[in-house]
């Protein structure tokens, strides 16, 4: 495995990639095993929740997404784990359905570093996508981290960036000094 460089929205050229609308990956394709594992450390090597594609330079139908076991604490103090972590390997996703509530929150992006702004999503999405063997699966009412993360992905692969989907500009902001110290309380994907 190998970790890869992350294109960035505020580099001219890079952004052209980023924002290519991306092709279908044909499949049954095991070539693209080794890919889905750098993208996996890539991913997790820059914090991140989720991550594309075309943000690796590849303009192919495809995202991971990770979110991190819920844990709750206990009265004396101890933690426990009460939701396993999730992973999910995107391969042509699409969503077929989205609630028609949305919810703002905050959002950063991997190709954006440090930067953050208020972003509308639906409050969950149902998708379909396909495994390695083109298996189509499907991912009923995906909210919270994870629903607002796929929506962040399959737009990547639509060549939508988050800092478009931004109702109000002036909520886009650097935040990586603010967030330095304490433990970062938004993601990015
Ligand atoms: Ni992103």
């Amino acid at each position: 495995m190998a970790t890869r460089y992350i294109y960035r929205i505020d580099d001219e050229d890079e952004k052209k990639v980023l924002k290519t609308r991306c092709r279908p990956a044909k499949l049954p394709d095991s070539s693209l095993k080794r890919l889905i594992a750098d993208m996996y450390e890539t991913m997790h090597a820059a914090n991140g929740v989720g991550l594309a594609a075309p943000q690796i330079g590849l303009s192919i139908r495809l995202a991971v997404v990770w979110t991190p076991p819920e844990v709750e604490t206990l009265e004396d103090g101890s933690e426990v784990e009460i939701a396993p972590e999730r992973s999910y390997t995107l391969i042509n996703p699409r969503i077929v359905k989205m609630s028609n509530e949305e919810i703002i929150r905050q959002e950063g992006c991997l190709s954006l570093p440090g930067w953050y702004g208020d972003v509308p999503r639906a409050t969950w999405v149902t998708i379909e996508y396909q495994d390695l063997n083109g298996k189509t699966l499907r991912l009923r009412k995906a909210d919270g981290l994870l629903g607002w993360a796929i929506q962040h992905e399959v737009d990547h692969l639509d060549g939508i960036l988050f800092t478009e989907r931004i109702r109000d500009i002036s909520t886009l902001r650097d935040m990586s000094k603010e967030m330095s110290v304490e433990k970062p309380q938004t993601v990015q994907v």
